[in-house]
């Protein structure tokens, strides 16, 4: 009682000519407190860009990182540069995170790369550069993640797979994705199960071939007939789908697949 009753009373007259300064910034530490944060990783182009500007829209505050990405001048967005394969990327993150916005809500696991090749022409270097990028990056991340999400007793982590690791086909081949995101698909049900009764959802958006600066234009057309609906897919569908289980509070474990029908058959 005694606690709250000054609070409210110099908030009350916060905002109004001569209003009380110290009422002003105890009420923007409570609001602050209480707006989500995302962090969305793989945050300086394509999906993930986008998936910034789509959180920020909803009143998310956001911690973007990537290892290109820099400072913008939104102050709702903190921008953490970093190779997110190092723990101490993950450790960065997590940490700037707290010390500006005090709380992690959601997750976004968007860093990755994909390397089709026949399976004996991968290098050491495609191996390592795709369990870094791909596995690390999505483990070290998620395990301090998830502890915050832990301690509040809520939290959602989704992450970017891809379909074919569903169908594999003959004319893309890419074992080290079937390995990779295969794997983070796996890893999502696990964490899903492990979190259920913890008040954590975990799960994933596995899409088809998506048009962004991953692919040139002139693979346009070969990338398109992939899909038995004939077209990519657009930036949008995937942010989409992620802002669909965002908000789906019944649905954990989920591999919701947005890929022009790939997954069901050619
Ligand atoms: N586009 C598709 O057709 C497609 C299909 C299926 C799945 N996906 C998945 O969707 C996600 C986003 O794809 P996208 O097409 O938007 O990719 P993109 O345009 O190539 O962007 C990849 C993002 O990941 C970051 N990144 C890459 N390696 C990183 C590393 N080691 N450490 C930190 N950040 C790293 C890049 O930023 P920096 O260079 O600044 O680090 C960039 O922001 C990926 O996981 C991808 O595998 C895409």
């Amino acid at each position: 009682m005694t606690v709250i009753q000054p609070i409210c009373e110099i908030s009350d007259n916060a905002d109004q000519p001569g209003g009380h300064p110290v009422g002003r910034k105890v009420r923007d530490k409570i609001m602050s407190n209480q707006q989500k944060v995302v962090v969305i990783t793989g945050a300086s182009q394509g999906i993930g860009e986008a998936l910034v500007k789509a959180y920020r829209d909803r009143d998310f505050r956001v911690v973007a990182t990537s290892r290109s990405i820099q400072q913008g001048a939104d102050p709702d967005i903190l921008a953490v540069a970093g190779d997110i394969a190092d723990p101490a990327t993950a450790d960065r993150v997590v940490k700037e995170a707290l010390a500006k916005f005090g709380r992690i809500d959601t997750l976004v696991n968007n860093a990755g790369i994909f390397t089709a090749k026949p399976f004996t022409e991968f290098t050491a270097e495609d191996f390592a550069a795709n369990i870094g990028t791909n596995v690390a990056g999505f483990f070290h991340i998620s395990q301090r993640a998830a502890a915050e999400m832990l301690k509040q007793g809520s939290g959602h982590i989704v992450s970017i797979t891809a379909s074919v690791t569903d169908h594999a086909m003959s004319n893309v081949p890419a074992v080290l994705a079937s390995l990779t995101k295969g794997g983070i698909n796996s890893a999502t049900k696990g964490l899903a199960i492990e979190y259920a009764s913890r008040g954590i959802r975990v799960n994933a958006v596995s899409p088809g071939v998506i048009k962004t600066p991953m692919h040139a234009p002139e693979t346009h057309e070969f990338l398109a007939a992939l899909h038995p609906v004939g077209r990519m897919g657009e930036i949008r569908d995937i942010v989409d789908a992620v802002l669909y289980l965002e908000t789906a509070s019944f649905v954990t474990g989920e591999i919701l697949h947005v890929d022009g029908g790939q997954s069901a058959g050619h």
